[in-house]
């Protein structure tokens, strides 16, 4: 370990390398004193550069390299050292780059984990809500554990004083059996209370675990999940949550209760008989040796299976879900022949586990039986000699079967504390690092829209390499700035920045000249909606999809958000309108459906800047151009980020930046880049035509309106039509013929309707229509139900499980029927209700209020 030692303002540091100018493995010295950085061979200076004003890192495989750069302008490599060091060389970097002295130490990472002590008393202060009921628990498990030594000692004074004695003391033998049945029910109760307060417990402190682990992970920095990855997030949640739990729960009273057994064998038995007690201990060796061997053995072994098992899981995983790929590059065969080697694989590996267990077990047994039989043999030439009467040796026997236990129980039980020591021990790892974006201490709350201004920003996401450089960015409130750029070139992360998914390394950025870091985060996230380049749905409903985000919306917000990203058709024509769960990846929805769900997601938080990611990317010109049109139309006065390759979009921008290499190359207004004849003008050259550069007036003159049309619920009558599933609607002094009532939230809210003409045109949208009055109300539901039927369950009979499959025999309003529901998602559970949806999409549905009490008992306890 070296120091840096401080003596003037003059940067001093020393480090090591761990590659010589050569590339041995040998190490080097750079020194670095002011503006001179030298390289030392063990005390022969090697190499030297005077007038260093900058210093850079450069990477490779397994090699980087320290540059510098001098004051006349060169750029020169210094020193060689492996990937080992960069942490170390970067902070050096870093610190000479900002002139901040700083201490050296050159910490060999140590990749080794450390368990231990620390990592116990955590445990125990995560656990230190429950310490009562840990005590508690363990304090059974020490009594039941004792209470198992009892009968033996009774069975000794059983058959010595009572069968073996002349007199046989009636009054002792039914003391004895008393107490046998007492020391024996007492065992029954209290191992039955042990056993539920540590399960409870550990039920408890699992979903703790979850929870704190859940929150850390969801409310941390976004580079953190990218870093950590979802799926060891995921490892984290499930099995390590689980070791970590059963290592409290079960795992340290089980090493203690086993110790206590022992001890307490031991005492009993050299106290009974000290002679015979040696002669327990001569197979120990040969135990203790036995089982270090299978520790050894099965530690390779099992190590080895589980890997293989892994394998095979993240194989599936991987293919499954990817199906589409397998299958276009048609690699089924391939597939399926990998997998089977891999099951074979695993087939020889357990195989080889079997052979292990079939071997050792047997083995033990053998060595523990012979060692009976050794105590048999002794213990009975001492009884023939009347050394010891015949009771000790039969409770010896007793004792001794018992003592061999605990010893294998320590041996099986180690392996796995060690293991769940090392689950905790990364579940601790995890929580202890925090977050670096949090919400400053007294958060601000600009007003906006505002003027946004980027400041001399760099930022990389690893802040060596720097993906955006020197930005500075002036976007006035309401303005609509289109960014453009070549693949790559920091587009996405200039709009991460501003939602402060990350923290710019320099420089800064300013919402209405306050700094985004003093900002309210939350606020922040609010009033910017980003519409991102990768569409993101949530495994649930359409309208939850939309609503992410926002409270208290309704339906008719849900719907206006919809229309505007012109999506609402297209999702009425879903199975369950708005209640149509997406299936797993947004399976019902097409690439451009998905975009325009989450532009409306976007536009229903009703946020002062919005930011599009490429958001008609996945469109038709037609679409596209509609979309964007009725974009424009909501976000007046709003500030508008576009981040697009469209030249209908560039060319109706107030303003366009162009990037390229993380660096804004040019900026202004389309038209003037157009004549410059620069960057943007070699990026779109060929897609420009009269009426690109037009259609900004076109667009202008053009006002579209987003219609919805709620009905005034008192104004309107309803009246039977020709057909029965249609109905006639009277507003406003208008006759509207024929119209088609549809639930557009079928499970949620299904007195929510829309009326749709012939054509499928949306003529009205009726909030709740159980408030008309009576006759409209009856005629629409009549007319509503050829159109959409949801049975009406009055009783439920029975709820038969078969593997995934629920069978629930029911009566309902039309009879009695029995209804399949495949999957958890398809039994949806309410408020006050739950609704069935059976393998063919039909509802049923069932009130709680109104279902007698045995049907309701049976379905709580399925659901
Ligand atoms: N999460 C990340 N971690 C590390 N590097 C990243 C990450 N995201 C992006 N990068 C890198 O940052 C650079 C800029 O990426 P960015 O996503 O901003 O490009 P872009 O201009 O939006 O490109 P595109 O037009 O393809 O979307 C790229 O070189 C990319 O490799
Ligand atoms: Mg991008």
């Amino acid at each position: 370990m070296k120091r840096a030692s401080i003596v003037t303002s003059k940067f001093k540091a020393e480090v090591k390398t761990d590659l010589d100018r050569e590339l041995n493995l040998r190490e080097e010295l750079v020194k670095i004193d002011g503006n001179r950085v030298s390289v030392f061979d063990g005390d022969k200076e090697v190499f030297s550069v005077d007038n260093v004003i900058k210093l850079s890192l450069e990477t490779g495989i397994s090699v980087d390299k320290l540059i510098g750069f001098t004051s006349d302008g060169k750029e020169i490599e210094i020193a060689y050292f492996t990937k080992r060091k960069e942490e170390l060389f970067k902070k050096v970097i870093d610190a000479f780059n900002k002139g901040e002295q700083i201490e050296v130490k050159d910490e060999e990472s140590e990749e080794g984990v450390r368990v231990g002590v620390g990592t116990l008393r955590w445990l125990w202060n995560i656990a230190s809500r429950y310490r009562k009921t840990m005590i508690f628990g363990a304090t059974l498990s020490l009594i039941t554990t004792g209470l198992n030594l009892v009968p033996p000692y009774l069975l000794k004074i059983l058959i010595d004083s009572v069968l073996l004695s002349p007199s046989h003391p009636s009054t002792l033998f039914i003391n004895i059996i008393v107490y046998l049945i007492a020391s024996y029910s007492a065992l029954a109760l209290l191992s039955s209370i042990q056993n539920r307060t540590l399960n409870n417990l550990g039920s408890r402190i699992i979903n703790d675990l979850r929870e704190i682990l859940y929150k850390h992970a969801i409310n941390h920095d976004y580079s953190f999940i990218e870093r950590i990855s979802p799926s060891r997030i995921l490892s984290r949640l499930t099995t390590d949550a689980g070791n970590t739990n059963w290592l409290l729960v079960w795992g340290l009273p089980t090493l203690v209760t086993n110790l206590f057994t022992i001890i307490g064998i031991g005492v009993i038995l050299f106290t009974l008989n000290p002679t015979l007690a040696a002669f327990i201990l001569i197979p120990v060796p040969a135990i203790i040796y036995l089982i270090i061997s299978y520790r050894r053995k099965s530690h390779r072994l099992y190590h080895r299976n589980w890997r293989r098992s892994a394998d095979i899981t993240s194989r599936i995983n991987d293919t499954i879900p990817n199906f589409l790929v397998v299958r276009s590059f048609s690699k089924e065969e391939y597939e399926s022949k990998r997998l089977r080697e891999m099951l074979n694989k695993l087939y020889e590996s357990s195989i080889a586990i079997n052979k292990m267990n079939s071997v050792y077990w047997p083995l033990m047994g053998f060595v523990v039986n012979l060692s009976t039989v050794l105590i048999w043999w002794v213990g009975g030439h001492e009884v023939i000699s009347g050394i010891i009467e015949i009771g000790v040796i039969t409770a010896f026997i007793a004792y001794v079967s018992q003592f061999y236990g605990p010893i294998n129980n320590l041996s099986n039980v180690l392996p796995f504390i060690q293991q769940s020591l090392t689950s905790a021990e990364r579940i601790r790892e995890v929580l202890e690092v925090k977050p670096q974006i949090t919400n400053p201490e007294n958060p601000k709350r600009p007003n906006m829209p505002a003027e946004i201004r980027f400041e001399h920003v760099y930022f990389g996401y690893d802040p060596h390499f720097p993906v955006v450089k020197d930005i500075n960015i002036e976007i006035k409130p309401g303005e609509k700035v289109a960014i453009v750029g070549k693949s790559g070139s920091g587009k996405s992360t200039i709009a991460k920045l501003l939602l402060r998914f990350y923290d710019v390394n320099e420089g800064r950025i300013l919402i209405d000249g306050i700094d985004i870091r003093e900002i309210d985060l939350n606020y922040l996230r609010r009033k910017v909606a980003y519409v991102p380049q990768d569409v993101v749905l949530f495994d649930t409903t359409v309208g939850y999809n939309v609503v992410y985000g926002t409270d208290n919306l309704s339906e008719v917000d849900i719907i206006r958000a919809c229309k505007i990203a012109k999506i609402h058709d297209e999702i009425v024509k879903l199975p369950f309108a708005y209640d149509t769960i997406l299936g797993e990846r947004g399976t019902y929805l097409s690439g451009g459906q998905r975009q325009r769900l989450s532009i409306a997601r976007a536009i229903i938080k009703n946020p002062d800047v919005l930011i599009f990611d490429e958001a008609t990317s996945n469109l038709d010109v037609t679409s596209e151009r509609e979309v964007y049109e009725t974009m424009m139309d909501v976000s007046k006065g709003k500030t508008v980020i576009m981040i697009t390759h469209n030249v209908h979009e560039v060319m109706n921008s107030d303003k366009v930046i162009v990037l390229s290499n993380g660096k804004v190359v040019e900026e202004g207004k389309p038209i003037e880049l157009l004549n410059k004849k620069g960057e943007f003008y070699k990026m779109f050259k060929e897609q420009i035509n009269e009426e690109n550069i037009f259609a900004r007036m076109k667009q202008n003159s053009k006002e579209e309106k987003i219609i919805v049309n709620l009905i005034d619920i008192h104004n309107v009558k309803i009246d039977q039509s020709v057909r029965r599933s249609t109905v006639d609607v009277i507003y406003q002094g208008k006759v509207y013929r024929v119209l088609v009532p549809k639930m557009l939230f079928p499970i949620t809210k299904p007195t929510f309707i829309g009326l749709y003409d012939e054509s499928g045109k949306e003529i009205f949208l009726i909030d709740d229509y159980t408030k008309l009055d009576e006759k409209s109300r009856k005629v629409l539901e009549n007319a509503l139900a050829y159109n959409n039927l949801i049975f009406q369950v009055r009783k439920i009979n029975e709820i038969n499980i078969k593997g995934d499959q629920l069978e629930w025999d029911v009566e309902t309003n039309k009879g009695p029927i029995k209804v399949y529901t495949i999957g958890r998602r398809n039994v949806v559970v309410l408020d006050s209700k739950v609704v069935l949806i059976d393998k063919n999409d039909n509802l049923y549905e069932i009130d709680l209020d109104k279902i007698d009490r045995k049907s309701f008992k049976i379905l709580v306890e399925t659901v």
